[in-house]
């Protein structure tokens, strides 16, 4: 069913070969890719090409018909059940590649990099493998770059640690964030954390899906500099919970990091060095089989109803938008770029920013408690905002009004 040789069990690995060029990139490897063989075709929801010497690097996502065969590609894939596990592994794996190059005694001078946009797993992940959280960096953003991580503040920063010999180990770019849908500068921030010799991984939890659409590709570019990528198909591609892809450049510091040979899960297999151990991917041993549940959503739905969907989603934030904009008594906090429109009540003459906040709290709850919506809220550059994440098959516009069809 699966032709993936291991795909059954969740990873992709494969030699893929492609006909004609991937991205325009004719010639180069790719290293990062989810792919599965549906019948006569293989489905790639992400592939990213590393030029290497040629320059000629790039990314490509979405979804080929394999024709010609002329294309070689590996695709170390993994399927997690979140974005926490894989940035507990990756940075697991970047920890043990820096202490194994510096010396074990270097763990308390290690320095993880993320704004004050990145999604708080990160920060958590840091403290579970060990580092001090004083070396735990958030890097402020501001609206000048629309929230997005600045590479300038980055390189000042991992300049400043250099200098008092702290070592850079990991950098969290984001696809989307969590407060505002920021997207953070893969390229120009791969470029940084290059020079510095830390680890990239990009986190596009929730807007890598909008990536399979070739309009908004473009938010990947760079992303061949990155050691690692993950993203939610449970977020917004219509997979049930849980399913993360987590993308490796290089698989082998992960299995380095995570594996173990205790007797009891020795066998002539396992001994053969011929197959690949799950557990070595990941923090526990037993697995649930998401590859599957991702492969029946990619072959259920099929590429364009799933960028259907995505478009779908994004159309009807643009109609909200267009609300806000055309309504005196809203205005929107940061620029859309995806479904989720961050707004607020504007400030009444007189009033300072904690009332503010405070009468935008108050909208929010009475909006939840009429169960016609539910919104959440973030705090991006001290104003409350209030957040419309649209996603759902269900909702629509009826009589001018964005509303669940079950309303
Ligand atoms: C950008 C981003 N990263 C990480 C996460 C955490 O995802 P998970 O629940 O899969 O760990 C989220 C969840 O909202 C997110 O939006």
């Amino acid at each position: 069913m699966l032709g993936s040789e291991e795909g059954l069990v969740g990873v992709s690995r494969i030699d893929l070969k492609v006909g004609g060029s991937v991205g325009g990139k004719r010639g180069s490897t790719g290293f990062l890719g989810c792919d599965f063989w549906l019948g006569g075709e293989v489905v790639v929801l992400m592939v990213v090409v590393d030029g290497g010497a040629s320059g000629m690097g790039g990314c490509w996502c979405g979804f080929i018909e394999i024709n010609s065969l002329t294309y070689t590609i590996h695709v170390p894939t993994l399927h997690l059940g979140s974005t926490c596990e894989a940035i507990v592994c990756t940075l697991g794996a970047a920890r043990d590649r820096a202490l194994s190059s510096f010396g074990e005694e270097k763990i308390t001078k290690l320095v993880v990099y993320a704004s004050d946009q990145t999604h708080s797993c990160v920060e958590k992940a840091a403290k579970r493998v060990g580092i001090p959280p004083r070396n735990f960096q958030v890097l402020a953003t501001t609206s000048n770059t629309d929230f997005a991580m600045s590479p300038k503040t980055l390189r000042e920063a991992m300049d400043a640690d250099t200098a008092q010999e702290l070592v850079p180990l990991y950098v969290c770019a984001t696809i989307g964030t969590t407060p505002s849908g920021a997207v953070d500068p893969v390229n120009e921030l791969g470029h940084v954390t290059s020079a510095s010799g830390a680890w990239l991984h990009v986190d596009a939890a929730y807007a890598g899906s909008a990536c399979i659409c070739p309009e908004y590709r473009h938010y990947l570019d760079g992303v061949e500099l990155a050691n690692s990528v993950s993203m939610n198909p449970h977020k917004w591609l219509l997979t049930n919970m849980d399913c993360t892809c987590l993308w490796l450049k290089n698989p082998t510091t992960l299995v380095e990091c995570l594996s173990s040979k205790p007797e009891y899960l020795r066998n002539k297999a396992s001994e053969s060095g011929n197959v690949v151990d799950y557990k070595d991917w990941q923090i526990s041993l037993s697995r649930r089989f998401r590859t599957l549940k991702l492969w029946i959503v990619l072959r259920q739905y099929g590429s364009d109803y799933l960028m259907c969907h995505i478009r779908n989603g994004i159309e009807l934030a643009e109609y909200l938008e267009s609300l806000i904009y055309k309504n005196d008594k809203f205005e929107l906090l940061v620029p859309r770029k995806f479904s989720l429109v961050c707004f607020r009540l504007k400030p009444q003459n007189g009033e300072d920013g904690v009332e503010t906040n405070a009468r935008n709290l108050k909208l929010l709850e009475a909006l939840n408690s009429s169960g016609q919506a539910y919104m959440t809220h973030a705090v991006i550059g001290g104003a409350f905002a209030i957040r419309c994440a649209i996603g759902g098959v269900l909702t629509q516009i009826k009589s001018g009004i964005l509303m669940s069809s079950r309303c």
